[in-house]
């Protein structure tokens, strides 16, 4: 049985409710592979839901998972969880974070639904016949120039100790754009592009699963979906990704090449 956007859009709404019901109590929090990388009871009780849901609904499906890693086989039809995206935001009470869940098949993703239950909002999407934010249509804005942009990124969870920690191209996008936001949930950053709300959004070293509905989300809006070099996106760790509508991202793409540059012709010239 193939899952239809129904499925996905129900599972997100449910998986919401256990994150409403953790937000603002004090958390367990853990810290995984970097101080700044928690995992809360709340990420792990909302992973445990939608991998028992899935498993149950399409037992031959595999699933990969942020807390629990990957399960069965990824060859065939898979699905991207992430049961809580923005979990430092989560933790310190800030009401902004998602639900991500996306369904692949060997064509790419086919499904995705991003749902933000303190506003009641869920993005979805369907290859091919268009993205809705709690069922209208998106549509990418139609914003040209950086001057007039509204801009979002985020920062790797190693950033405290690998120079390559974005905050290069924040200061460079901030004195050409109208601002640079970082909000603090991946998914909910692509959608806000997807939605118009914001015109371009970028980020270094995510995972499949921040990305993999949003992705699909913001593509059917309108938006092209690349890595920060204009190479296709792909769903293989760590995913780097720039979003914009198409004028917009060739801008974008301008400024992070010119990061590239200015490197090569300092290493060039010896410095
Ligand atoms: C994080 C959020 C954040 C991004 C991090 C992600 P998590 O996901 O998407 O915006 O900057 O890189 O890992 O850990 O809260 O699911
Ligand atoms: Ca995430
Ligand atoms: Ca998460």
């Amino acid at each position: 049985m193939e899952p239809q956007l129904l499925d996905l859009e129900r599972l997100a709404r449910q998986t919401g409710v256990i994150l409403r019901m953790g937000f603002g109590r004090r958390h367990r929090v853990e810290h995984k592979s970097h101080w700044i990388d928690l995992v809360t009871e709340t990420d792990r009780e909302a992973e445990a839901f939608l991998v028992q849901e899935i498993r149950r609904l399409f037992p031959h499906h595999a699933i990969v998972a942020e807390e629990t890693g990957n399960h069965g086989d990824l060859a065939g039809p898979r699905w991207y969880v992430d049961p809580l995206d923005g979990t430092v935001n989560f933790a310190h009470g800030m009401p902004i974070f998602s639900v991500s869940l996306a369904f692949a098949d060997e064509d790419g993703v086919r499904l995705g639904v991003v749902y933000d239950p303190m506003r009641d909002e869920l993005f979805a999407a369907e290859r091919g016949k268009g993205a809705w934010l709690n069922g209208r249509p998106l549509r990418v804005s139609d914003t040209a120039r950086l001057a007039d942009a509204l801009l979002i990124t985020g920062f790797p969870y190693d950033a405290w100790s690998n120079p390559d920690n974005n905050v290069d191209n924040f200061a460079r996008f901030l004195v050409r754009t109208q601002g640079v936001l970082r909000l603090g949930s991946a998914a909910l950053d692509t959608c806000y592009v997807a939605a118009g709300r914001a015109d371009g959004f970028w980020e270094l070293r995510l995972q499949p699963w921040d990305v993999a509905a949003a992705s699909l989300i913001a593509q059917e809006a309108g938006a092209r979906v690349t890595d920060p070099r204009g190479n296709p996106l792909r769903l293989e760790p760590p995913v780097s990704i720039l979003v914009a509508n198409p004028v917009l991202h060739a801008e974008m793409l301008k400024v992070l090449r010119s990061e590239e540059n200015t490197e090569r012709s300092s290493r060039s010239m010896g410095g």
